[in-house]
């Protein structure tokens, strides 16, 4: 069934065809005519979990387990280790159901080889798998995904959410790696991320709104629940991003991810105060549609232009982005408005 799933949301989610708005376009930059860098200089290492990376960027959770899977995460895992960049699994509870799951999980640690690399379980998996679950691929951290939505769009879904917190607070209290709360394309509110603060919770990945639709593809497996009028739901990537970065308390790291696309997105997130963005369903797209060799070019073009974008800003690294002023208009002006 969970195999059968698996493979549904890949296929699922290339058939979509709603197009949300992070709302990225609402950002505006200032370019810099006086940039004072030197472009071959710019600096786009960043550290992440102790260790450097090349790019501020992660290959977020999709997939693993299955036949299918392993081949999208071995790709996933070489294009990670090529660029120095961390990668997530999909969500490991398959890992439980048999040998072949786990030997699934196994072969994308042994492709990224020491690469950083963050296992994937839901909000309400028990102390004993999550440990399992690192031990397993020698996870570097651990996220828990919030995916409430999509449960609700699954017929056999949860429908109770009640004792996920509690939950998250004893993995958390048992893991011995960092974890990293997220959603699935839904955002964060400022209050859901005080709430995770106070548990302990000091990684947040909001995973706005604005790309990858769980309505949808939750919807597209089952049409006898049609829940098509619900696409609109969510908090979009740039306004939750610029929300959670307003309620930040000490030490809380914020992953910036949902609908991010191309160098420009990257490049906002940094300077609205993501410390790292994650990238899913345009990956996938780029790879089941054209292959490694062309997703390989797409990341590579893609980290060239966020490279000429810090000079055009005058970054001379990632930290010198945080700092830097921005406007915002239209919608995302609107909602950032005024809370009623
Ligand atoms: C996902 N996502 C996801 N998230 C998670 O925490 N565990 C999972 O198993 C999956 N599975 C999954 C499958 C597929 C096919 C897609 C496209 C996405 C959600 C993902 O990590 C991310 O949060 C959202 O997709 C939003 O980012 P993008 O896709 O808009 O960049």
């Amino acid at each position: 069934m969970r195999n059968y799933r698996k493979r549904e949301h890949i296929e699922n989610y290339l058939r979509s065809s709603f197009r949300g708005d992070p709302l990225f376009d609402d950002v505006f930059l200032y370019h810099n005519a006086l940039p004072g860098v030197n472009f071959e200089a710019v600096d786009t290492t960043v550290d992440f979990l102790g260790r450097t990376i090349a790019f501020p960027l992660m290959i977020n959770a999709m997939t693993g387990g299955t036949d299918f899977s392993t081949d999208i995460n071995t790709n996933l895992a070489e294009l990670a280790k090529a660029f120095n960049i961390p990668m997530a699994v999909g969500s490991m509870t398959i890992a439980m159901e048999d040998d072949d799951a786990k030997k699934s999980f196994k072969t994308v640690r042994d492709t990224i080889g020491d690469g950083i690399l963050i296992g994937n379980l839901s909000g309400y998996t028990g102390v004993d798998t999550a440990k399992y679950c690192v031990d397993l691929i020698g996870a570097d951290a651990l996220q828990i995904h919030l995916n409430p939505a999509q449960e609700l769009a699954m017929n056999e879904g949860e429908r109770d959410f009640s004792s996920v917190l509690k939950n998250l607070e004893a993995v958390i209290g048992a893991v011995d790696v960092p974890v990293i709360v997220k959603e699935v394309g839904f955002g964060l509110s400022p209050d859901t991320i005080t709430r995770l603060y106070d548990i302990g919770v000091r990684n947040v990945d909001i995973a706005g709104f604005g790309g990858s639709n769980f309505f949808e593809v939750e919807n597209l497996r089952t049409p006898d629940t049609d829940v098509s009028d619900l696409y609109s739901w969510g908090i979009p990537t740039a306004m939750s991003l610029i929300e959670a970065v307003k309620v930040r308390q000490d030490g809380l790291y914020i992953i910036a991810s949902g609908g991010v696309r191309n160098a420009l997105d990257v490049v906002k997130c940094l300077v609205l105060g993501g410390d790292l963005v994650g990238i899913s369903g345009e990956v996938l797209s780029y790879l089941i549609h054209g292959g490694y060799d062309y997703t390989l070019s797409y990341l590579r073009e893609l980290m060239t232009k966020a490279r000429m974008v810090m000079a055009l800003s005058g970054a001379s690294n990632v930290a010198a982005l945080k700092g830097l002023p921005y406007r915002v208009k239209g919608d995302l002006k609107d909602l950032l408005d005024k809370i009623y």
